[in-house]
Formats: structure tokens, sequence, C-alpha cells
């Protein structure tokens, strides 16, 4: 095996609440003399096998409870950014939720001064954006207002995005929370096709403007729908493992990725929520392509959708293109075993 057999990776699908190791949630539980409702180590981590998107947000919702102070954020950033660099992260474009900490009566200040102080003092070469999110099962006067106050606040936002449980909560809700960031001149993403219908997909695209879809396999049930993705090269952030934990797929020899880049599709690999869906970016992209036996010239095409979809100047994307193109070369040269 080649010393990074995983490619340089442009991680932009990944929570950074998704990122709370369950070490961490026990340290800061001390730390911050929270109580919660597990014994140990061993009582939390049996908590972890998810039979849907909905049991995955209580624990995950539940979990939060040891975030309290900028401190706090600051300690889950910085352990996910050293993580992350580990595993060959060069660019990150990170999700917070910001309205699952001010429903707990956490500071917005706190919350951003935490993620983006941490996300300022980087590991040397790896750049970063913060892509708030709105939670698609609270109201939309609620982002409205939410959004409002992100504006204000004196750090840099790279875009928006919209999570939470998704069936029964379509993207038309928020058709006006997008409309305003768009005019604030964000980027647009929100998570589709997860576990709702295609049609959210489309209506992701038609309603909010999105310029990436987050997860989107449910895009398959609508050939329509993923002629119009792959002719406009929309990017999906597809979660391989993430979707196994919370059960969208069977198992990981299901996973509809293959047929994705068959398809023409602009599909990347990512995280989503790599403490509690059993690996990081690089976790993904080595277990696909174990499982699905992917070719070097198939991962390559994974990376390469990555740096496409990022929103980076063309400074940094031609960096990232190369940083690919140099892996692929030694890949390509390295002697297989
Ligand atoms: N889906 C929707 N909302 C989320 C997720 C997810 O996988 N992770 C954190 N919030
Ligand atoms: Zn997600």
């Amino acid at each position: 095996m080649s010393a990074q057999d995983t490619p340089p990776a442009v991680e932009l699908h990944v929570h950074v609440e998704g990122t709370l190791e369950p070490e961490l949630i026990l340290e800061l539980a001390d730390r911050g003399g929270v109580a919660l409702p597990y014994v140990d180590l061993d009582d939390l981590r049996a908590r972890y096998a998810f039979t849907d998107l909905g049991h995955f947000l209580e624990l995950y919702y539940a979990n939060m409870a040891v975030l309290r102070t900028a401190e706090d954020f600051a300690a889950m950033t910085t352990a996910y950014l050293d993580r992350a660099a580990a595993g060959g992260v060069r660019h990150v474009e990170l999700f917070v939720d910001p309205q699952a900490h001010l429903a707990r009566g956490v500071p917005l200040a706190a919350v951003l001064e935490g993620v983006s102080g941490a996300l300022a003092a980087a590991p040397a070469g790896m750049t970063t954006g913060l892509v708030p999110c709105f939670l698609r099962d609270r109201p939309a006067a609620e982002a409205l207002e939410v959004l409002d106050a992100l504006v204000r606040a004196d750090v840099p936002l790279l875009g928006i995005g919209l999570d939470s449980a998704e069936v029964g909560h379509p993207p038309a809700d928020f058709a006006e929370v997008y409309a305003r960031a768009r005019a604030e001149g964000l980027h647009l993403v929100a998570h589709a096709g997860e576990e709702g219908p295609a049609a959210y997909v489309t209506e992701a695209l038609d309603v909010l403007g999105v310029e990436r879809v987050d997860h989107g396999i449910r895009s398959l049930e609508d050939p329509a729908l993923v002629r119009r993705l792959a002719e406009a090269a929309v990017p999906l952030t597809v979660c391989p493992l993430s979707n196994v934990r919370l059960r969208a797929v069977d198992t990981l020899a299901d996973h509809p990725l293959v047929a994705m880049l068959d398809a023409g599709l602009a599909v990347s690999v990512h995280s989503d929520d790599p403490a509690y869906f059993g690996g990081y970016v690089d976790d993904n992209h080595r277990a696909v392509a174990d499982v699905l036996g992917l070719s070097l010239a198939q991962v390559r095409t994974l990376a390469d959708n990555a740096v496409e979809a990022a929103f980076v100047d063309d400074t940094r994307r031609a960096e990232l293109r190369a940083e690919v193109a140099t892996w692929a070369a030694a890949q390509e040269s390295a002697p297989t075993s």
C-alpha cells in the first residue's frame, strides 16, 4: 500500500456537530459539569446503532448538550480539523447547525466565535469555509431571523445549507430564506433526496436555486432528473457510510455510487457525521474503493468532482486539481501489492 492510499480530499459534506467523538462528549461534559444520561463510554457507544435519520438525529441533538461555550465549539472544531488533516483533507466546507444551539440557550456568538476561530487556525495548507445550515423541521420564519443574525455577525460565511429531518419538510418551505441568502451573495446548498423523494431534489434546484445537492441518492428514482443533473453537472455530495448507517441503503455493496458515476452524475464522496457513522472522508473513500471495487480512474473522478464542486477561487481550484493529479500519477507508478 502507498503512503497515502486515498486521494487528497475536498470535504464538502461534514456537519461539525457530527464530528463530536464519544470521548470528547464525555470530556466536555466533565469539564463543563453537564450531566449526561450515559454511565460510561460503552453505554454511549451502545447507542450508535441507528434505524433511520430520525433515530440518529435524536442522539446527535442530545449530545450537543455538552457544547455550551465558545471554547467547547473550538475544541470540537480543532479536533475535527486535526483528524481531517491526518486523513488528507486539503479543503473543507464545514456545516454548522446554529438553531440547534440557539434552541438550547447558547448564544450565536459563542457558536460562531468557537467554530470560526478554530477554522481561522486550521492546519497549514488547509483552506476552510463555514456553511450554516437551517433545520428544515423548524419554521422558516425562525430560519429567516437566524439568517439575519448570521449576516450581521462579524464572521466569514461561505454559504447556507438545509438539513435535519427531511421527509415532510420540502425545500420550497425555505424559498424566502434562500432568496435572501442569494441576495447576500452566499452560496446555496441543501440536503435533498437522502430519505426524501427525488421531487425534493428537483424542488431544491428549481425553487431554492441550489448550486450543489447534499446526498441526492434518491435522484436515481427519476430518470429525467438524472439526465438533468448529469447535463448540468450538478454536484451531488454523497456520503456512503452515512447511507449505510442510516439504512438509506442495506449494505455498502448495495450503494448506488457506481450507478451514479455510470449515469454521468457529478458525485463526490464525503463523511456527513464521521463520529457517528464509522468514518471520516478518507475512511469513506477507502470503504467504497474496497467494497465497490473502484478503479483508480473512478476514485480519481470522485476526487476531481469534489475539487470542481468546491466554492473556491480559480487559484485554489488549480492547486487542488494539481494535488489530485500528482496523487493519481503516484498511484499509477506505485507497485501493486
Ligand atoms: N441528514 C440530515 N440532517 C443532518 C444529517 C444528515 O445526514 N446530519 C446532521 N444533520
Ligand atoms: Zn448531512
